[in-house]
């Protein structure tokens, strides 16, 4: 008998590398110490103002500074302008339905006018929408509505230093509670994000996503995703959950939307996109009402507030994010950031999420009370050291939540496909510098905060002041 050595594949005892290589470069702008500062202080301390120019690492969002794809660039020059009827629309139809599964599908400018188009079709005043977490903007517009945004993140997700597999899952019991209290009546649907960005971009397991269709299926309750960063889920799932270790990501995803009766979409995350969106169901009547809605504020049934050209490199988009090596590598890197950050003694919570780190600002800035703004001051001296503009994120966790005290994060986001390892290395440095003098940070004032969407415009509002 013989005996067949295995040897291993030579490639994979390589270094992972970047699937894709660079046909088109753009400036970093490096600016002095005394720029950043004149910067800072004619935009009043508020990150959302300062011009991009005088950023040399942008991680303020993933959503739209995306680098497309030379086959998504080349569409922008071949798509179909036609008011209606054009085939760029049915491109992305097409590619929607494939990955998605849905039968009915409206395109949109991007996500927050799908929550719109969702709340128009499914809400009344009065209501409430529990989830693992909302979206800034998604509970905006739902309080807008009148209708109350409920966060019923995992237990686990409290425990920032725990690297769980799935902190982004629903908790169930939880759930159960609080329809056995509310009862369907005033539940229109019940939400999951995935990844669930506002809890550190945690993923939702398949496990999870099961259980919660078994109990909005008993309480007669349709189920809707916050299908953002779809891919990234799934790619995670079958990264975490051992008995999906060797399915496929399109069957992954086509698993974890069987399970849901429609969602809400930004292409500017996982449709690698600049703009766009879609708000997409399997019930007529309900698209119906959302389609009416559509008309009187996005645009066409086959636009929706977008050009032809955007609709192709969407389309294009949706397929690239499916691609297995693309996705391990933008895991790969926002795990490689984590590490970074880690070796650098800055303390995040655990583990890095699908598309960004979150610092714990908590463990940096404990000394600063939540009048001084801990996030926004962190996120301010982050930029002055070294040009990273962040985003400060603020969790509100109500008494569903299992937690009653504010939370405070610092979100470092990785735009798709845009900067390399170096830059990763100057920022965990950037950042680590910032983190081992953080006890001399003082916090800051806030002047203006906007009773909506407070977070974007900055915690600092249209200014701040140091305080
Ligand atoms: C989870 C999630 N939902 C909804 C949105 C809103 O999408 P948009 O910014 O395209 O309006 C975002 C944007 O960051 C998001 O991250």
């Amino acid at each position: 008998m013989t005996t067949v050595r295995r040897v291993p594949d030579p490639a994979a005892l390589l270094p992972p590398i970047e699937p894709f290589r660079v046909k088109a470069v753009e400036q970093v702008h490096v600016r002095t110490r005394a720029e950043r500062d004149l910067a800072l202080s004619r935009a009043n301390l508020n990150l959302f103002a300062l011009r991009s120019e005088d950023v040399t690492i942008d991680l303020l969002t993933d959503s739209g500074t995306c680098a497309m794809s030379a086959a998504q660039w080349g569409a922008l020059l071949t798509g179909d302008e036609a008011y209606a009827g054009s085939p760029s629309f049915e491109r992305f139809d097409k590619a929607v339905r494939e990955i998605f599964g849905f039968e009915y599908v409206l395109p949109v400018h991007q996500g927050r006018a799908a929550e719109r188009l969702m709340i128009a079709a499914l809400c009344s005043p009065g209501d409430a929408v529990p989830a693992n977490a909302h979206f800034q903007t998604t509970r905006a517009n739902l309080e807008s509505f009148g209708v109350h945004a409920v966060d019923l993140p995992s237990p686990e997700f409290w425990q920032f230093a725990e690297p769980l597999p799935f902190k982004g899952n629903l908790d169930t019991v939880a759930l159960e509670r609080f329809l056995g209290r509310n009862g369907r009546a005033k539940t229109p649907f019940v939400l999951i994000t995935l990844t669930n960005n506002p809890c550190a971009d945690q993923p939702v397991s398949m496990e999870n996503i099961r259980t919660v269709r078994a109990i909005t299926s008993e309480h007669g309750l349709p189920l809707y995703f916050d299908a953002c960063r779809f891919a990234l889920n799934a790619w995670l799932i079958r990264a975490r959950e051992p008995a999906y270790a060797r399915a496929s990501v399109p069957e992954l995803v086509r698993e974890m939307f069987s399970y849901a009766d429609g969602c809400l979409f930004s292409a500017k995350k996982d449709g690698l996109a600049h703009t766009g969106g879609f708000w997409a169901t399997r019930s007529k009547p309900v698209a119906e009402r959302a389609a009416a809605q559509l008309l009187l504020a996005e645009g066409f049934l086959t636009y929706g507030g977008m050009t032809g050209r955007d609709l192709d490199a969407i389309a294009i988009g949706l397929r690239d994010a499916l691609d297995e090596e693309y996705l391990r590598y933008r895991i790969d890197t926002t795990a490689y950031l984590g590490t970074r950050l880690i070796a650098e003694s800055v303390p995040i919570i655990a583990p890095p999420g699908g598309h960004a780190v979150y610092l714990d600002v908590a463990q940096i800035v404990g000394h600063l009370s939540p009048e001084q703004n801990p996030g926004q001051a962190l996120a301010i001296e982050i930029y002055r050291e070294g040009g990273v503009r962040t985003l400060r994120m603020g969790l509100r966790p109500g008494p569903e939540a299992g937690r009653q005290e504010p939370v405070e994060l610092v979100r470092l986001a990785l735009p798709a496909r845009v900067y390399t390892r170096n830059h990763l290395d100057y920022v965990a440095r950037v950042v680590g510098n910032v983190v081992r003098r953080a006890g001399d940070l003082s916090g800051v004032q806030s002047i203006l905060t906007p009773s909506l969407l407070g977070g974007f415009r900055s915690i600092a509002g249209e200014a701040a002041k140091p305080g």
